[in-house]
Formats: structure tokens, C-alpha cells, sequence
């Protein structure tokens, strides 16, 4: 596959803007948060380096980017666009596709499904992908009512390592035909 460049995304209260390592200071403000991070895979250390964005930035998330293996996205509210409060992504991994967080503060008013939809759309018609897969922790239920409400549908359970430790956890999955007959609903 051509590896494709990462656009500004837009919906309807969200500019999604490809990170750059001038996000570091933005996000080591706000990312390392017990509610956050409970829920995120294992690998993000805990507690929280000094430097966690930055490295996280340069030694993961950038080079990833110009590998054409991720796409790493901030949301920004349109009518605040030099506020970051939170972080999308996409992944060319096996079983582990798209991972996203927001602020507390900025929870519960839909956003991240707004965010989430931008970047399933990029997936499937920018990047051309066939299927996106994502686990979830089974108690992360903010999480998998994006996956139910958008058409995802729960593939198998298994044992999962989050920051919080091993728990239970639902791999969600939704192919590119399943996508395009949702969304002309919505
Ligand atoms: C998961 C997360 C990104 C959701 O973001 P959000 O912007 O609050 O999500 P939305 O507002 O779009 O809400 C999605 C759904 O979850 C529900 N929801 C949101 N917060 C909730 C909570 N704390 N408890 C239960 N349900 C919740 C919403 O009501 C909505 O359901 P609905 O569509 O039936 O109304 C956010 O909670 C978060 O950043 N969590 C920490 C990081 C994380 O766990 N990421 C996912 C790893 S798989």
C-alpha cells in the first residue's frame, strides 16, 4: 500500500490536526490522568516520565507517521483551535486499529464519536482498509458504546494488559462494507 499523507481533519465541532512534536508540552499537561490511562494498553508507562509526550512523540508516534504505519491525530474544539484535548489514532496493526483519548472535562458531549467517525472514514476511504479492529476493556463503557453506536459488533473476549492490569477485554471489529451501509444512515 502507498503509505497516504495525514490531512486536518474537520467535523462538526473538531479540528483533527496531525500531531507534531510542538504537541508535547499540550499533552504531558493533560495525559497522565488515573481516569485516562486505566484503560489504555499496557506499554504506556506509569507512572508518567517527565518527558512521556516527547518521547512518545519522537520515538513512537512521528516515526510511525512517516513509516505510513499511524496516523496520530489532536482534537481541537473549532471554537478554541489552539486547545488540544485529546488524541486519536490510527494503527496498520494486527487486531489493534484505532485508539483515542479526551479530557475529562471535555467527556460525555459526544466529541469523541465525532472524532472517531473523521478517522474511520479516513481508514476505509483514504487508506483503503478493509477492516478495522479495535479491544476495549469490557468495563471501559464509554468505549464500547462508541463501538456498539457506530456499527462495530464484538468479535470474541480475551485476557487483556492494561495500564490498571490484566482484566477482560472485547475485540471489536467492522469492515469497510459495513461501514458505508452505517454511515448512509447517519
Ligand atoms: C472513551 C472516551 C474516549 C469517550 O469519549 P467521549 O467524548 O466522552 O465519548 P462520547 O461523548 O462520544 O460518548 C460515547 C458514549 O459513551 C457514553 N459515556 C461517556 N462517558 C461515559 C461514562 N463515564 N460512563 C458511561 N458512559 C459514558 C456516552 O453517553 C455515549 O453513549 P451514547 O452514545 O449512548 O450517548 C473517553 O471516556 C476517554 O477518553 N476515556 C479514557 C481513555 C480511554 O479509555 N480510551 C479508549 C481506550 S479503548
Amino acid at each position: 500500500m502507498i503509505a497516504s499523507t495525514i490531512t486536518t481533519l474537520e467535523t462538526r465541532r473538531l479540528m483533527l490536526r496531525p500531531l507534531t512534536l510542538d504537541d508535547a508540552p499540550a499533552i504531558q499537561a493533560t495525559f497522565p490522568q488515573w481516569e485516562i490511562v486505566r484503560f489504555l494498553a499496557g506499554h504506556v508507562p506509569w507512572p508518567y516520565p517527565h518527558d512521556g509526550a516527547e518521547s512518545f512523540l519522537r520515538d513512537v508516534a512521528l516515526p510511525g507517521m512517516a513509516r505510513g504505519e499511524e496516523w496520530h491525530w489532536s482534537l481541537r474544539p473549532k471554537s478554541e483551535p489552539e486547545r488540544l484535548i485529546g488524541v486519536i489514532s490510527l494503527m496498520a496493526r494486527e487486531n489493534n486499529n484505532r485508539g483515542f483519548w479526551i479530557a475529562p472535562d471535555w467527556q460525555g458531549q459526544g466529541l469523541m464519536s465525532e472524532a472517531a467517525a473523521a478517522v474511520t472514514d479516513f481508514w476505509f476511504d483514504v487508506l483503503g482498509r478493509d477492516v478495522l479492529r479495535a479491544p476495549k476493556a469490557v468495563e471501559n463503557i464509554a468505549s464500547r458504546r462508541i463501538s456498539e453506536r457506530s456499527g462495530m459488533r464484538m468479535i470474541g473476549t480475551h485476557i487483556h494488559s492494561f495500564v490498571s492490569g490484566e482484566h477482560p477485554a472485547e475485540m471489536w471489529e467492522i469492515t469497510a462494507a459495513e461501514w458505508r451501509a452505517q454511515r448512509g444512515t447517519r
